[in-house]
């Protein structure tokens, strides 16, 4: 019974406002991309990867990992994404080995989610068969407010919690989802939830964080320092 990782990274990243597209944003002595695939290779488990990266990237993604997929005796494919982070996992999901049971997606953007958390995600899909999502407890309070911005009411925070990638499904429940529901989800728990599956959470982990505007990726290149110093 095998894992799979698909790695999405096709975002162009018009937030971060860098040249190149945030996953091939140059971090520590590596990038964004190659980051996060550093934390996959550091799982106890060795999975099949499958990188998802913007159409013009494919050729040169394969070409730049050869080397790392070969060292690590892991299999890395890429493929091209598409219009939105769900077209992308649908590709990705498109090209899964069949030994494949157990699929985590993550985004290349969370680089510095530590390669423990993809274990955990691991073994919490394979003892509870069902979709687990990494999760915060949201520390601010969190008011709703009206479209002309007063304070309508504070929402209980303590039901509210921010979640993360990876998100780990059994591939069964994950392609199903993928093949019925039909609409538009910011994160595959959404998508596999619309589909009247459970999904379960794990503590998700600070370090998982998005690298979304400028001072996160700021932030990552401090913690990259530290963690090399
Ligand atoms: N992603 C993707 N394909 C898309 C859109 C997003 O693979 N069509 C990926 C991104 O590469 C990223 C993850 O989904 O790793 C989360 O998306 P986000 O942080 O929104 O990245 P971008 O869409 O690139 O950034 P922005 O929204 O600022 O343009
Ligand atoms: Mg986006």
């Amino acid at each position: 019974s095998a894992i799979a990782v698909i790695i999405v990274a096709a975002g162009s990243g018009t937030r971060l406002g860098h040249a190149e597209p945030k996953a091939f944003v140059p971090l520590g002595s590596g990038t964004v991309l190659s980051t996060a695939v550093d934390s996959v290779l550091g799982m106890r488990e060795t999975p099949r990867l499958v990188l998802v990266v913007p159409s013009e990237r494919v050729e040169s993604t394969l070409a730049g990992f050869a080397a790392v997929a070969e060292a690590s005796s892991t299999s890395i494919d890429v493929v091209a994404g598409g219009e939105s982070r769900q077209e992308s996992v649908a590709a990705g999901l498109a090209v899964l080995p069949a030994d494949v049971d157990t699929v985590l997606v993550h985004d290349a953007a969370r680089a510095l989610a530590p390669a423990l958390l993809f274990d955990e995600v691991v073994g919490a899909v394979r003892a509870r068969r069902r979709g687990i999502v990494p999760a915060l407890a949201v520390v601010d309070t969190v008011k709703r407010v009206s479209d002309d911005g007063h304070v309508l009411e504070t929402v209980d925070r303590s039901e509210l919690r921010a979640v993360q990638t990876p998100q780990g499904f059994p591939r069964a429940s994950l392609a199903h989802a993928y093949a019925t529901v039909q609409g538009d989800f910011t994160d595959d728990a959404a998508l596999v939830a619309s589909a009247g599956l459970v999904v379960d959470t794990v503590p998700g982990d600070v370090r998982a964080f998005k690298i979304t505007v400028p001072a996160d990726l700021h932030r990552a290149e401090q913690l990259v320092a530290e963690s090399a110093g």
